[in-house]
């Protein structure tokens, strides 16, 4: 009989990835709050209301539970609009707020990783023409300067800005959050309004807490051309691959903000990334479509035979988790996967999927790429941004009008993967047999 352990290295991060607006409770001063109020935005009219009521001293009960799990680290982001409600004013109490929960993770022996921006903004920016108006950047760094002063003592890494590319790709070429642009001109700006606000917040960290670790967090889509014999096919892809995934990344890297059909050069931003942050999902198959002018006549969708949550949001292909890390490591500094998780209210799916994928982040781990640590997403179920709660992430069920959470069985084996520092041949028995022999050929 197999008996085999996966080891990851000592030291290796464990934990889960919440946000401020899904998990906080009553949030009126973003511009999420603001759209939730439109007809029409969010599926069945669902609001955050109090999420998961972290706001009301929830976050205690859930940092145990992550801890007693064998989570040894969390990640969560700062709610902008709380710290700074208007341009002229700070609220330390809020900031208190904050450090009062850095403290309850240290106290737990958990390392905190903190995200500065994750999708929300203050009314008052979003009013001043949000993230298209060049003088985000200097609004991003005074926010950043100050919350690095505030917190320096509690955390040591940052998060700038969550997932830049799902922003522009959402918020101003389809539309769908927030402020629901489809301009493709608008989005571009946008991207380089985000590189340019990513390196001021990274200097004001550093100018503080020279010590610190700061970065970027990338979604990373595994993008494969639907009909591979294709030219416009392979074409559509190469382009979304450049431009989704990595323009950002290479812009730290090159100080160029490369638009394929031109070049800008940005030299401030060249180098300013200690780590990169990769948030993985799943794998998409690109093609050319005359029917989609908005997003450059590239269309996607999922292969066919692909296995598929239960809203159809995810594919299940850990292949593209490995090629995720590859394409992370050959970027040149230390990587944390800062997201990985699939919707599963039943948690038939998410067991394999946590095996499937811890197993190839295993596997890259074992190439010596350079990975410090793997956040899952995410650990009580929250609001999922305009579907609403229809979408079920949690290791923890949540009902959101008791508040009350219930284990699911991925917790369980969560738990004894971060407990183990392993993958182990005997949980994966237990948890996921239907993988068994995929994991553990012989
Ligand atoms: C990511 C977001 C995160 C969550 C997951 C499911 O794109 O960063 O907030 O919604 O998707």
């Amino acid at each position: 009989m197999v008996d085999a352990t996966f080891n990851f290295p000592r030291g290796f991060l464990w934990g889960s990835a919440t946000s401020s607006h899904q998990v906080e409770g009553n949030i009126s001063g973003n511009n999420w709050a603001l759209w939730e109020q439109e007809p029409g935005r969010i599926l069945e009219g669902q609001r955050a209301g109090l999420a998961n009521d972290w706001w009301g001293g929830r976050w205690k009960e859930d940092f145990d539970r992550a801890a007693e799990s064998g989570q040894n680290a969390h990640r969560l982001s700062l709610e902008w609009s709380r710290i700074q409600p208007t341009p002229d004013r700070w609220d330390e109490g809020v900031l208190d707020v904050y450090r009062e929960m850095l403290r309850g993770l240290d106290e737990r022996g958990m390392t905190p990783m903190v995200t500065l921006h994750h999708f929300t903004d203050p009314l008052w920016v979003e009013e001043a023409g949000g993230w298209d108006n060049p003088q985000v950047v200097e609004w991003f760094g005074a926010y950043a300067a100050k919350v690095g002063e505030a917190l320096k003592g509690y955390v040591n890494l940052w998060c700038t800005i969550n997932e830049p590319n799902v922003v522009v790709s959402l918020a101003y070429l389809l539309g769908v959050h927030p402020p629901g642009r489809q301009d493709v001109g608008q989005g571009f700006r946008v991207m380089a309004n985000q590189v340019l606000a990513h390196a001021t917040a990274y200097r004001a960290i550093h100018a503080v807490q020279p010590e610190a670790r700061v970065g970027p967090v990338i979604n990373y889509r595994s993008l494969v051309p639907r009909r591979p014999w294709w030219p416009l096919d392979r074409t559509a892809t190469w382009m979304q691959r450049r431009l989704y995934n990595d323009f950002f990344v290479d812009a730290l890297q090159t100080g160029k903000l490369n638009y394929l059909y031109k070049q800008i050069s940005a030299p401030e931003v060249k180098g300013t990334m200690d780590f990169l942050g990769i948030n993985y999902y799943t794998r998409q198959e690109i093609y050319f479509d005359f029917g989609s002018a908005a997003t450059a006549f590239t269309n996607q969708r999922f292969h066919p035979e692909a296995e598929l949550s239960p809203n159809g949001f995810i594919a299940n292909v850990p292949e593209g988790f490995f090629e995720a890390l590859k394409w992370g490591y050959r970027k040149g500094v230390p990587l944390i996967v800062t997201e990985n998780g699939v919707e599963d209210a039943e948690d038939t799916l998410r067991p394999r999927y946590l095996a499937q994928h811890i197993h190839q982040l295993w596997r890259a781990v074992n190439f010596n790429y350079r990975i410090k640590g793997y956040f899952h997403w995410t650990l009580v179920d929250n609001f999922e941004w305009d579907r609403g709660w229809t979408q079920r992430f949690g290791l923890w069920a949540l009902d959101e009008e008791t508040q009350m959470r219930t284990r699911r069985r991925s917790a369980d084996f969560y738990a004894a993967i971060c407990q183990q520092n392993a993958l182990t041949s005997a949980q994966v028995r237990e948890y996921a047999p239907e993988v068994f022999d995929r994991l553990f050929p012989v």
